[in-house]
């Protein structure tokens, strides 16, 4: 059965798993209509990811591990595990959690069979993602209230994209690094950037934030450099979908921009993500892999056309942030600051 609607007034579920079946809020259709869709193997899994009914690094992790799950425990031979661990892991390439957790839930389901035999890889497999989604949660939680400390006394922040609920366990990460802010001082207030193409901000930050009653304005992205500029920031602070070993950091496509406003403005960018998010094996942001998306994201506004039949586009869905704009990464174990490389590999 699908889960109730989210209870207006309290912080809003992405996923619910019920053991057997995965459930997602179809963030395509919000704000409008709150629609649950039922997931029951890879398919399904890999087409709600690519075409974001789930997004966001952590959730997509969650989501892809649970897939898995799913896949393991209808055909556990190492054959199909494999190619389902592959297409699940490709659905999308720049957030790392996604291959991370499905990579976990692979080795525990391969690690089962060659210790138990196939018929054990099922619920060896369920085991690990639920083990990967309370660990998510109990992460979000932990980076919510280093980020607060860190912040304290900045009352107006400037966010990106949505990184709250609907992006992660818990309230999220920089959104709920805001959260917890907000908590600690009621006058805090945030700019919601509306995050073109897609409208993540538009759609989900203002929809979530409303619906906590925490203040906010939205704003148009390039408004951004602008405010920040004429002293109406006091931080901007945004999640992340990739760190590199160095500290340099893939976030969706507009965060650099706001990182070079709040370097030349002088105050702080702060990154906020779960470990499962830090990727050692990645040296710098050169190696990290920038979804394009579809040139119809591009050429139109929700379902209205902006711009002339068949015109050619770049849609890049990331971008990276030198990690020398990066003023502090704020996960679950602590704040990282630079030199990255050393603060990394400490947490
Ligand atoms: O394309 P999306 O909507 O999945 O992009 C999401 C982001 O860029 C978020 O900032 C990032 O995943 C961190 S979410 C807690």
């Amino acid at each position: 059965m699908p889960p109730a609607p989210n209870p207006p007034g309290q912080r809003a579920a992405a996923l619910r798993w019920d053991g057997e079946r995965l459930h997602l809020l179809d963030q395509t259709l919000l704000p409008a209509e709150e629609r649950w869709i039922t997931l029951a193997g890879v398919p399904d899994t890999v087409d709600a990811i690519r075409r974001l009914a789930i997004r966001g690094a952590p959730n997509i992790g969650i989501a892809g591990a649970y897939g898995l799950a799913m896949a393991v425990t209808t055909n556990p031979s190492r054959v199909a595990v494999r190619a389902a661990a592959d297409a699940l892991a490709s659905a999308r390439p720049t957030a790392v959690n996604l291959a991370w957790a499905v990579e976990r839930v692979a080795a525990a389901a391969d690690g089962a069979t060659g210790e138990l035999g196939e018929r054990a890889a099922g619920a060896a497999a369920r085991a690990e993602a639920e083990r990967i989604h309370s660990e998510e949660l109990l992460a979000a939680m932990e980076l919510a209230r280093h980020g607060a400390e860190l912040l304290r006394g900045a009352t107006r922040i400037l966010t990106h994209c949505n990184t709250g609920a609907l992006a992660a366990p818990a309230g999220g990460t920089a959104l709920g690094v805001i959260a917890a802010l907000h908590d600690a001082d009621p006058s805090v207030r945030v700019l919601a950037c509306e995050t073109r193409p897609l409208l993540q901000g538009a759609r989900l930050t203002a929809w979530e934030l409303q619906r906590e009653g925490i203040p906010f304005e939205l704003l148009v992205d390039g408004a951004a450099a602008g405010l920040i500029r004429t002293g109406q920031v006091d931080a901007v602070v945004v999640g992340c979908d990739r760190v590199a070993a160095n500290g340099d950091t893939a976030n969706k496509v507009g965060t650099y921009a706001h990182a070079l406003a709040a370097a030349a403005a002088g105050i702080p960018f702060v990154v906020a993500g779960p470990t499962s998010t830090v990727d050692l094996a990645t040296p710098d942001g050169t190696a990290i892999e920038v979804e394009e998306r579809a040139a119809d994201e591009v050429r139109a506004f929700g379902n209205a056309p902006v711009a002339p039949d068949g015109v050619a586009v770049r849609n890049p869905a990331f971008d990276v942030t030198p990690s020398e704009l990066i003023t502090a990464i704020v996960t679950e174990r602590g704040v990282a600051r630079a030199p990255y490389t050393e603060s990394l590999t400490a947490l």
